[in-house]
């Protein structure tokens, strides 16, 4: 036992080392998951906010072939540490388009997490059916464990 002290020590710091301090800015940047199971990556986002990215949804309404998707979005300059965002996701496969809205937190254990909302709108043959063609939702995302960082 006396032995296993300095392995819980080494444990104990490289798992805190994976979470954020509260002061530490919550970044777009990366890799992410959500609850659904759908991957999304966001490049470089650049001195005024804007950024680009590709999104994998592991679900659609679309009845084709899943494909990745590139997207388009910007966030907010004032609030680095949990910033407002919002981007657009031109889906390749299907002739629907999606907007997310959301803020990056980082939570009680220094995990950053993307509390988003989603309006998904349908393509509409006639006007008589518009009521029906814009879905909503939520999705909460996580950052994926990146193998380098
Ligand atoms: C389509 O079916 O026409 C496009 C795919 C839509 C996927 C939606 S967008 C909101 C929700 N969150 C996801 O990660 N995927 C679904």
């Amino acid at each position: 036992m006396v032995q296993a002290t300095p392995l819980l020590l080494v444990l104990f710091l490289a798992l805190g080392a994976q979470g954020l301090q509260a002061t530490e800015q919550c970044k777009l940047t990366g890799h992410w998951q959500n609850d659904l199971g759908s991957n999304m990556t966001i490049y470089e986002v650049k001195e005024n906010g804007d950024f680009t990215g590709k999104y994998l949804t592991a679900v659609a309404v679309s009845p084709l072939k899943i494909v990745e998707s590139p997207l388009l979005g910007s966030q907010q300059l004032q609030y680095l540490s949990q910033p407002t965002f919002g981007f657009t996701v031109h889906w390749n496969f299907s002739d629907s388009i999606s907007v997310f809205t959301g803020q990056c937190f980082v939570d009680k254990d220094g995990k950053e997490v993307l509390k988003t909302m989603w309006l998904l709108r349908l393509h509409s043959e006639k006007l008589a059916d518009d009521w029906k063609a814009t879905l909503v939702g939520y999705n909460i995302f996580w950052r994926k464990k990146e193998l380098m960082d």
